[in-house]
């Protein structure tokens, strides 16, 4: 087949040298519209180096595109032709009439269902990864401070307190993005599980008091009631004072934007301040802001509701966008012959077609997706009923009790250990409460060293044993011994386990050799007409 890449209104292109050569891998021919890729940093001879041609995208059977065709493009397309781009069906019904009309084939790329096997494809997830970095970017960009705290001669600074309102894919990318600029990070959503993915990327998880669980089971959250947006709004308004940063992210798939910031709450944040709403262009989370535009409140807090996150760093979601495309056309070309084959059995394919042989298809059936352990509710229910859970542990009085629980332990070994031992014990038991408090609180950026420090521990318990397990002086020689080889083989386990994980973690950092180095990877976002 020829594929045909457009060049865009925005800056973004849908195929970049790697992808196209992947593509020529498939046994497609591609030809690429003039300065297609000029604004994403790839160049016409670039495209000719990779085995493209330059020249007109619409006579291809099959257009690549980041955008539905726009009113100039429609007439010249033909019956059989397919299209591929974000071309937003939910809210283009007029635009899917007339590509049925006239007998062209069109897949959707932000239709593709948010399920493990079509996570290659998953453009919109690509482009929001983007989009919350950038947002972040462009937050620092305005911010008047730096993100991290320092300790100078000229004084202490503290570092900026980020509030990111949506944990989803955006909002996840944000939170590592602001984490990793040494900003101390927040972050709330109505879903529960969400928590030890902020909490993993350094971020701290607020949840919403007595929140009600929404579970997801498809990557998706359900809207939420009114008494949780109730106490949504306060937990916003007693956060919102101390916080320099918000980025909002929130998103109900097929409705618009639900409104978490009022202008109020935005009027209480100190001047200089910055908001990202990057739900802007779907209704906007935040009271004032409008889509594209950067405004300024009276009380000197900026607003931007940029629509174009993604676009702005037009390189790198090329290459995400062209990454996702490639996968999806090695899906569509089982044979790797140049043959695209439409399976509307397999329900990837299914969902990504929107019309096909003079007829809207769109919206497909649903898809049985799994995002979501589908237990999780039922966990949920569990800790409610039980206070006696791990999260009952969390409470101050539930480690108050914990507390008293392990000091009461500790006396009654103390009290029956023979009179030699208590020194032992005591340092045993201060190990184990400084140590705690010590580890507990080390920075996740700081695993890493820690891991290395424990492995020296590790090994200092290794000689110890060691020594201890051949000791004739020792009371209770076999006693010593058996405790000894246990001290050996759990110090061992960490010791080796250390080795091979930071096997496993060098591993991600070795170039790899085969043509997916700087290939189609993983990426995406939405586009304009043309
Ligand atoms: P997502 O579906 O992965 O995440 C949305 C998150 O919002 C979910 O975790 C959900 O639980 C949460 N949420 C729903 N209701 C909420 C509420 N009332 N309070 C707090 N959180 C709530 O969506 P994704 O892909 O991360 O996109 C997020 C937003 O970013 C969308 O509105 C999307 O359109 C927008 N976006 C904007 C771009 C731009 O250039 N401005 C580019 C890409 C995406």
């Amino acid at each position: 087949m020829l594929l045909g890449v457009v060049r865009e209104a925005e800056p973004r292109v849908a195929a970049t040298p790697d992808s196209v050569r992947a593509l020529l891998r498939l046994g497609h021919e591609v030809v690429v519209e003039p300065e297609a890729g000029a604004r994403a940093g790839f160049a016409d001879q670039a495209y000719r180096e990779a085995g493209a041609r330059i020249g007109d995208p619409l006579a291809a059977d099959v257009v690549l595109s980041l955008a539905g065709p726009g009113t100039v493009t429609r007439p010249h397309l033909r019956a059989g032709q397919t299209w591929i781009g974000l071309l937003a069906p939910a809210t283009s019904p007029g635009l899917l009439d007339e590509l049925a009309a006239r007998g062209v084939t069109a897949l959707s790329m932000d239709a593709v269902p948010r399920i493990s096997r079509a996570q290659s494809m998953d453009v919109l997830s690509s482009m929001a990864n983007i989009a919350g970095y950038r947002a972040v970017i462009e937050a620092a960009h305005e911010f008047g401070r730096f993100f991290t705290g320092q300790v100078t001669a000229a004084g202490k600074v503290p570092p900026a307190r980020v509030l990111v309102a949506g944990a989803g894919v955006a909002g996840l990318a944000a939170i590592g993005a602001a984490g990793s600029l040494g900003a101390v990070v927040l972050a709330t959503d109505p879903r529960p599980e969400v928590a030890d993915q902020v909490a993993s990327l350094g971020g701290e998880y607020l949840a919403v008091p007595d929140e009600e669980a929404t579970v997801s089971t498809d990557g998706y959250a359900r809207e939420v009631s009114a008494d949780y947006a109730a106490r949504a709004e306060r937990l916003y308004a007693e956060t919102l004072p101390g916080v320099d940063v918000l980025i909002t992210t929130a998103l109900i798939p097929g409705r618009p934007a639900p409104r978490l910031v009022t202008a109020a709450m935005l009027d209480s944040m100190a001047p200089g301040s910055v908001v990202v709403d990057m739900a802007a262009g779907s209704g906007g989370n935040v009271e004032g802001s409008v889509p594209g535009e950067r405004v300024v409140t009276a009380g000197g807090v900026v607003v931007l509701g940029y629509t174009d996150l993604a676009a702005r760093l037009p390189q790198q979601a090329s290459r995400l966008y062209a990454t996702n495309l490639v996968n999806l056309l090695t899906l569509l070309t089982p044979g790797k012959d140049g043959e695209l084959v439409l399976d509307l059995e397999d329900p990837v394919q299914r969902a990504v077609t929107v019309t096909r042989a003079g007829e809207v298809t769109w919206p497909p059936p649903p898809v049985q997706v799994s995002a979501a352990p589908a237990a999780a509710p039922a966990a949920a229910a569990v800790a409610e009923a039980a206070p006696t859970s791990p999260s009952f542990l969390r409470t101050p009085a539930g480690r108050a009790a914990l507390t008293a629980v392990g000091a009461l332990a500790l006396l009654l070994v103390l009290a029956a250990a023979p009179e030699a031992l208590l020194p032992h014990l005591t340092v045993f038991a201060l190990a184990v409460v400084v140590g705690f408090y010590v580890i507990g609180h080390v920075h996740h950026a700081l695993h890493t060293p820690l891991m290395s420090v424990t492995n020296a521990i590790s090994g200092i318990i290794v000689v110890g044993a060691v020594l201890q397990v051949g000791d004739p002086t020792a009371a209770t020689p076999a006693l010593v011994g058996v405790l000894g080889l246990v001290a050996i083989l759990l110090a061992s386990i960490n010791i080796f386990g250390g080795f091979a994980v930071t096997r496993r973690m060098l591993g991600m950092f070795t170039r790899s050799t085969g043509p997916a180095a700087g290939s189609p990877g993983r990426g995406s976002s939405k586009g304009g007409a043309r």
